[in-house]
């Protein structure tokens, strides 16, 4: 029987969720099972042997709702292994400083979690048609060139991280 995985997802803009959907076909061709869904619409994760989650990340935190999955969630989770992933403007170049920024506003998230989380931590998509008015406005009169569109994610990155993934590794079955 083909293992299970779930990859839940927050996101605004969509750009997290195109990363759930490309880890998944990853591990389609793994031979997983994998369902991708909102982490709102998740009533059960029981079913899975594996639940990968995934968040962009706003004012320095990761999205309410990727936070709420996992208090939701904590004791089911105790006993499924647990990956992380999330997206933001900080790691649009990776290097030691932006990963432990990175990894620092995810805290409120991996705190929930308890027992070891692999992290993957890549760069975030900026577009400015899929702000909301108000964020697209200061977006557009931010001159620091922090909120100027663009994709910086990495897909061979993220590829590497999801074929790394500990939880993923059936070899012992
Ligand atoms: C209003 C706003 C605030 C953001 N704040 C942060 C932040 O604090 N840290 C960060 O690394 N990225 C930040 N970002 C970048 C997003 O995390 C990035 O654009 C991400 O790809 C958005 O993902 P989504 O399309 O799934 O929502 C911010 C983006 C916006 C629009």
């Amino acid at each position: 029987m083909p293992k299970k995985a779930l990859i839940a997802y927050a996101s605004k803009t969509g750009s997290t969720k195109e990363v759930a959907e490309f880890i998944s076909d990853n591990l389609i061709s793994k031979h997983f099972d994998t369902l991708v869904m909102h982490v709102d619409q998740v009533k059960n994760v029981k079913l899975f042997d594996v639940v990968i989650l995934g968040t962009s990340l706003r004012l320095d935190k990761p999205l309410h709702e990727s936070i709420n999955f996992a208090q939701k969630f904590s004791r089911d989770l105790k006993n499924i292994p647990v990956a992380c992933f999330a997206l933001g403007l900080t790691m649009k170049e990776s290097n030691e400083e932006t990963k432990q920024k990175t990894l620092s506003m995810l805290q409120p998230l991996l705190s929930k979690i308890s027992g070891s989380v692999e992290v993957g931590m890549f760069g975030g998509k900026v577009d400015h048609q899929k702000l909301p008015w108000f964020w697209r406005l200061l977006a557009k009169k931010d001159d620091s060139g922090l909120m100027d569109e663009g994709d910086w994610r990495d897909w061979d990155e993220i590829k590497l991280w999801t074929d790394s993934l500990e939880i993923l590794d059936t070899s012992e079955n």
